[in-house]
């Protein structure tokens, strides 16, 4: 048995990481831990779990994580979890910060969308991207594991079999990416108040938005050269669920490699116990994954343009169902364990 904390449990993903736990045969629950809410029963602030877990949140104090925690998954703000991170990694704990804090490699990146500096240059160097399909091998043998963004692992997922292959022309990859309102987190913030979203649709932080340099990091990556998405990010009058629908033109050399993409997308995630490829002329939808740890993608040629629509539950693949797949891998434990 593996024991496992939260830290911010009382936030969105935090929830669902104990939802999902509570199911997971390899671990026990052993510490909440919460700023808000210390000294509060855990059923007295989800009562969904009266019956199912009786601990009581106490607050997130260093020494307390360490002494009952193996593995921490830190569910909090990236500047927070920041100021965590090294003492828990010192302590020889696991961490999986569902945060931003760990994913941006290039610092000035970090300062420029996150407008704070990086303070932990050591953690970051040591921290695996947490995207099993391209990572799985040095997630097996991390310490600390950045999960990734929401928008970035549909994203990624959609458009990697495309860039590995040198099948795109990486400079017209657009992504129109649409989001329910709890990927914002628990804040009050006027913007996400249900009469502001309810009955609207909205594009927001066009150009600006924080999730574009990782998925810049981790496409350029791929492709072995520098690739800058546009991409535009929607909010949606829903509680949880991406919709991305990518636009990419094919290289003019690519032409000829990309004859069945669907086949070359199937090949490239055969072994992918989350990513489910589309039979030719259907296309996921957000009601196909809520609930569910998948990523659904469906994929239309038309001419020499490629357009790629995928969908994920923002909290699950895109948060807390990804995080514990990387624990599952972290502890050598069936990736789907818990998430199926
Ligand atoms: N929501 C998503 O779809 C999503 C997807 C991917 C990644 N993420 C990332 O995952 C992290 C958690 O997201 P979330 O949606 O669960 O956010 P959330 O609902 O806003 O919850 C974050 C929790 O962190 C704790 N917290 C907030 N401010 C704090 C502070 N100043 N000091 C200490 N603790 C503080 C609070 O819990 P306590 O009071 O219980 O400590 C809060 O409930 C964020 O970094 C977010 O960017 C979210």
């Amino acid at each position: 048995m593996v024991d496992v904390g939260i830290v911010g449990v009382t936030g969105y993903t935090g929830q669902e990481l104990i939802r999902i736990l509570l199911n997971h045969p390899e671990v026990r629950i052993s510490g909440l831990f919460s700023k808000s809410s210390y000294n509060k029963s855990i059923q007295s602030v989800f009562p969904e779990f009266a019956s199912r877990l009786d601990l009581v949140c106490v607050k997130p104090d260093i020494k307390d994580i360490c002494a009952k925690c193996d593995l921490v998954f830190l569910a909090l703000p990236h500047t927070v979890s920041m100021k965590l991170v090294p003492s828990l990694l010192y302590a020889g704990k696991k961490v999986i910060d569902l945060s931003a804090a760990y994913r941006l490699k290039d610092v000035k990146d970090y300062a420029k969308f996150y407008e704070v500096k990086h303070k932990d240059i050591s953690g970051l160097k040591e921290a695996v991207y947490g995207l099993p399909e391209l990572y799985r091998n040095e997630i097996k043998a991390a310490r600390l594991v950045a999960n990734p963004g929401c928008y970035p692992t549909a994203a990624i997922l959609s458009l990697a079999p495309l860039v590995a292959f040198n099948i795109a022309d990486f400079s017209s990859i657009i992504i129109d990416a649409k989001s329910g309102v709890s990927g914002a987190g628990k804040k009050m913030v006027e913007a996400f108040l249900f009469s502001e979203v309810n009955e609207d649709f909205r594009a927001y932080k066009v150009g600006v938005h924080q999730h574009t340099p990782e998925i810049n990091q981790e496409l350029s990556k791929l492709g072995g050269k520098k690739i800058n998405v546009v991409f535009v990010p929607h909010l949606l009058p829903l509680n949880r669920g991406i919709l991305e629908t990518i636009y990419v033109k094919k290289d003019k050399k690519g032409r000829g490699r990309g004859k069945d993409l669907i086949e070359l997308y199937k090949k490239f995630y055969k072994k992918e116990p989350f990513v489910r490829i589309r039979a030719e002329g259907q296309l996921p939808k957000i009601k196909d994954v809520v609930g569910t740890n998948f990523c659904d993608i469906g994929i239309k040629e038309d001419g020499d343009n490629v357009i790629v629509i995928s969908a994920i539950d923002n909290l699950l693949k895109g948060a807390s169902g990804q995080a514990v797949q990387n624990m599952n891998i972290m502890y050598g434990f069936r990736e789907y364990t818990g998430l199926l």
